[in-house]
């Protein structure tokens, strides 16, 4: 309770400080910062690489990247925000949408992916298209089927809210706002969007056990299954061909940033934490629940494929009962706090 006054406390300052200085616009400094360790949940790996060390993380630039985030003044016709693709009860996937929806109606050709433990992700995007989470926003943002925006607009709009420059002066330092702050910002909140505590990080902290019927769908994941989707990410970042057929908007994965035929329908291989709440599935959406992707292991696959991964080669033959279990296990990944925690939401929470 105490740091939460000592936030509003500090919050309190810069608005006295700031409301002084908003006239004027020479950068003002404000070095006052309070920082935001990074935690590694316990028996996670290090992060692959130290995606903050030329932005350092404080409470004040989250927020800041929180109010980015879900505001639509980042779009063209501020009506479509990052959070309109990545809801936070869906695990910032975006909830019954094969591919995603932007501006003017207009549609994506890929499937929003679920927005949890981001900062572990050497690449970004279903085809890896995008190697740092600080480059990542320009996309979204200037892609016309998505915000339809120009970096310039965007300044523009921002410059004109009070309440941006007091926020870009506490997070940065000075008033100035900019695009790599904007950037920085978004990756800060973003990066912090750590998920790790579902039934299954319980069960290997101590706290619960899995049911008999959880516990043998977990041996049956650690057979077919967890070679790519590896714990306790459940992904082991990798680019693989899961056996998928090209779609109608000739998406070739992977290809298309190598130009390698042995790179063709290779995707990311996607986190599997909370993947209860992130459907539809696949890079496009185009496999509706859960229990479809598992007979889509089971009996799905053209195993004579040539470019098939190895490891899905062999048919994976399970009997409805342990497909069951598969399933099963796979909601004990669910981490309903996280979809639920006040500091990740748009509303902002209540300080009592
Ligand atoms: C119109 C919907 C839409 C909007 C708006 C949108 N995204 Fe996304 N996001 C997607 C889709 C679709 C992908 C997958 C893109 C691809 O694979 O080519 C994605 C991918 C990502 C990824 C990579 C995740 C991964 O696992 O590789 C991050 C991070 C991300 N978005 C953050 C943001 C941020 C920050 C914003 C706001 C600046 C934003 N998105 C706005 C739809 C959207
Ligand atoms: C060879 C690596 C590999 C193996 C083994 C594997 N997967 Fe996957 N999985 C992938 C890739 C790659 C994707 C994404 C493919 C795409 O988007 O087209 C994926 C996607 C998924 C998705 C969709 C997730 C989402 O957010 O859209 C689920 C669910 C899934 N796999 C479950 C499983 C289960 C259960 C098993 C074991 C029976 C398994 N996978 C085995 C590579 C693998």
């Amino acid at each position: 309770m105490k740091k939460v006054y000592w936030i509003g406390y500090s919050f309190m300052l810069i608005i006295v400080v700031f409301s002084v200085g908003a006239s004027n616009e020479q950068p003002i400094s404000y070095e006052k910062k309070t920082p935001l360790p990074f935690m590694i949940p316990k028996g996670w790996p290090s992060l692959p690489k130290n995606i903050f060390s030329k932005n350092k993380l404080t409470e004040e630039g989250f927020q800041l990247g929180k109010k980015l985030f879900y505001d639509v003044r980042l779009s063209k016709d501020n009506t479509i925000s990052c959070g309109s693709c990545h809801q936070q009860f869906a695990s910032f996937a975006n909830y019954d949408h094969d591919v995603s929806h932007g501006i003017h109606n207009s549609f994506t050709n890929r499937n929003a992916p679920a927005l949890i433990n981001v900062a572990w992700m050497p690449l970004l995007h279903w085809d890896g298209a995008i190697n740092h989470i600080e480059m990542q926003p320009l996309a979204p943002i200037t892609s016309p089927n998505e915000m339809g925006e120009q970096l310039d607009e965007i300044l523009t709009k921002l410059k004109n809210d009070s309440t941006y420059k007091r926020m870009f002066a506490s997070a940065f330092g000075d008033n100035v706002i900019s695009t790599p702050k904007i950037l920085k910002a978004l990756a800060q909140f973003v990066g912090n969007l750590v998920s790790a505590d579902s039934k299954y990080d319980k069960v290997k902290r101590g706290e619960q056990q899995f049911t008999a019927f959880e516990e043998r769908g977990y041996v049956i994941f650690k057979t077919y299954c967890n070679g790519c989707h590896t714990e306790p990410l459940f992904t082991n970042h990798s680019l693989r061909n899961n056996g998928q057929v090209l779609n109608k908007y000739n998406d070739i994965g992977y290809q298309k940033i190598t130009n390698l035929r042995k790179d063709s329908l290779k995707f990311k291989v996607p986190t599997l934490r909370n993947v209860q709440l992130t459907l539809p599935y696949m890079h496009d959406g185009h496999i509706n629940s859960l229990s479809q992707v598992i007979e889509y292991y089971s009996n799905g696959i053209d195993t004579s494929s040539l470019n098939l991964d190895p490891l899905l080669k062999k048919k994976i033959l399970l009997t409805p009962k342990q497909k069951m279990e598969l399933q099963y296990f796979l909601y004990t990944l669910t981490d309903s706090s996280f979809v639920k925690n006040p500091r990740f939401s748009f509303l902002p929470a209540v300080v009592k």
